[in-house]
């Protein structure tokens, strides 16, 4: 930490370099050049590679966002005492999975490095600072926060004044939704210190956020509407993916069913694709921690509604894979199946939750020899299915993991895969062949006439091979 503090009109600090506080603070840094924007971690690793061109994550647009401001008014460090000390915004971004343990094991979200971070920022400051949440967090967290902050002697000369300002930003996207927010959240305390600290933060992202969208609410709205919009969002697909079994069983389409409901303005079209289900590190944390909640609460009927949508993810992707079996002719014992895609969603690497997880899974289980390609998410595939590694062929070419396969299974919609030269790949595979397009991105039509035994989701198969061998 060269630079001395007065350099700099504000001293940011970041407590976590995951896929929200490297792309945030890189966005804050970019946009605001008077502000010392410091990132830290204790992970060594993720730090060593912020400060080269292979960063640790893969987000389009994110490299050239870090090089702008990158050693000027961005720094990533390990050394999180030195940050804390010289920070007059402190935004904790750690990780808060779901507690694989004890009381709430499965549901409620693990607060051990949340609590890590409070104890460290009391202990290391001397001076006073605004601590903002940016993790998702159980609602009221902010206040077990402060009180970890505020107690005893220290509270009398050094204040820590939390702030709740929820991250809505989506992975494969988020430099453009860092960019142009629909909404920025802040949730303070209705004090006049709490008033103070709000308006510290709206100052910050008003160097490109304009005023409008910038939503100041009391710090419980806050920490909830971040759970609220992440649950109705998941709500949404797993509402249209539950059609697309009714769709599938009737011969309606899916794309068709969701075109006429997402015209209705008041429903609109976005977030109304079905899929072999969602993945990602936060629609499932975060539910089960809202279910978590409302069970805490003895709000029996509203937890229940709301894991309802977890439950249906899980019947997806089940369903797919039943549908595999029984379309290849009730087995799958030692034929290829070479998976598309195994990020949970297009331009990623990240792999946390993905449904190619569990498909791949079944499929080892079912004996059938994976082959599994992506463009970005090959590593992060390995460590997930570390564990059968043996089991599972890795093979970035898409065109070489059909060589010999029986089947494709598309599970991540990457743009690519819809791009590729399908006679060549009808060619080289076993007959008959299938496709099983778990994201609706190829031309179901254009593959049949190839010769392809077409499985979208919600929608007719388009088969060669007659209905007598889909017993
Ligand atoms: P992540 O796992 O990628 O990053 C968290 C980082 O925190 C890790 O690098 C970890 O080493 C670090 N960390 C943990 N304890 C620490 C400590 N005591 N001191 C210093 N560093 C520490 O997680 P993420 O995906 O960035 O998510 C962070 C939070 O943001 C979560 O609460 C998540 O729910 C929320 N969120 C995530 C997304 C998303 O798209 N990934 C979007 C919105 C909100
Ligand atoms: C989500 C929220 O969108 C974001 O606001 C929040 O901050 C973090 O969680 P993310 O998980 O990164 O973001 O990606 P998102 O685009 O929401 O997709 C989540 C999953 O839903 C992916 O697996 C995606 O493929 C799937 N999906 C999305 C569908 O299956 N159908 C859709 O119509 C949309």
């Amino acid at each position: 930490m060269s630079q001395t503090k007065q350099a700099f009109e504000k001293h940011v600090l970041c407590i976590g370099a995951g896929y929200v506080g490297g792309p945030t603070m890189a966005m804050i840094a970019a946009k605001c050049p008077t502000y010392k924007v410091t990132v830290v971690d204790i992970n060594e690793a993720r730090i060593a590679a912020w400060q080269t061109d292979e960063l640790p994550i893969y987000e389009p647009g994110l490299l050239e966002v870090v090089q702008e401001a990158r050693g000027r008014n961005l720094f990533f460090s390990t050394d999180v005492e030195a940050g804390i000390k010289e920070a007059d915004i402190i935004f904790v971004s750690v990780n808060t999975p779901t507690k694989t343990f004890g009381r709430g094991a499965g549901k409620a979200a693990d607060l051990q490095f949340w609590e890590k971070t409070a104890r460290q920022i009391r202990e290391c400051s001397t001076s006073s600072k605004i601590v903002v949440e940016k993790s998702t967090l159980p609602v009221r967290t902010a206040e077990a926060m402060a009180r970890i902050l505020n107690w005893g002697e220290k509270a009398t000369d050094i204040h820590f004044e939390v702030l709740s300002n929820p991250e809505f930003l989506a992975e494969g996207t988020a430099i453009a939704d860092l960019k142009m927010p629909d909404r920025v959240l802040i949730g303070g305390a209705e004090t006049p210190r709490g008033a103070a600290a709000v308006q510290d933060l709206v100052d910050l992202y008003a160097h490109w956020v304009p005023r409008e969208r910038i939503l100041t609410t009391n710090v419980w709205s806050s920490e909830l509407s971040k759970l609220a919009a992440n649950a109705m969002l998941a709500q949404r697909i797993s509402s249209v993916n539950a059609l697309s079994a009714l769709c599938e069983a009737t011969e309606a389409d899916i794309d068709e069913v969701g075109r006429a409901i997402g015209s209705d303005s008041r429903i609109g079209p976005k977030f109304l694709r079905a899929s072999v289900g969602f993945g990602g590190s936060c629609f499932k944390k975060d539910i089960l921690n809202l279910v978590y909640l409302c069970e805490h609460y003895g709000l029996k009927e509203v937890a229940s509604y709301w894991e309802q949508v977890v439950k249906i993810n899980r019947y997806q992707r089940g369903r797919f894979v039943d549908r595999m079996i029984t379309c290849m002719f009730n087995t799958v014992v030692g034929k290829k199946v070479a998976v598309f895609g195994f990020a949970f969603k297009a331009d990623t690497g990240d792999t946390r939750e993905s449904p190619a997880i569990y498909v791949c899974r079944e499929l080892v289980d079912e004996r059938a020899a994976v082959t599994v390609t992506d463009p970005k998410a090959l590593p992060n595939a390995k460590r997930d299915l570390a564990d059968i590694a043996d089991q599972i062929t890795w093979e970035s070419d898409p065109y070489k993991a059909a060589e010999g396969a029986h089947a494709i299974a598309i599970l991540t919609e990457w743009k690519e895969y819809a791009e590729l030269n399908y006679e060549r790949i009808f060619e080289v595979m076993e007959k008959p062949a299938f496709v099983f397009d778990g994201r609706n991105i190829l031309d179901a039509e254009k593959l049949h006439r190839i010769g392809f035994n077409v499985y979208p989701i919600g929608k007719a198969p388009k088969t060669h091979i007659g209905e007598e061998s889909e017993i």
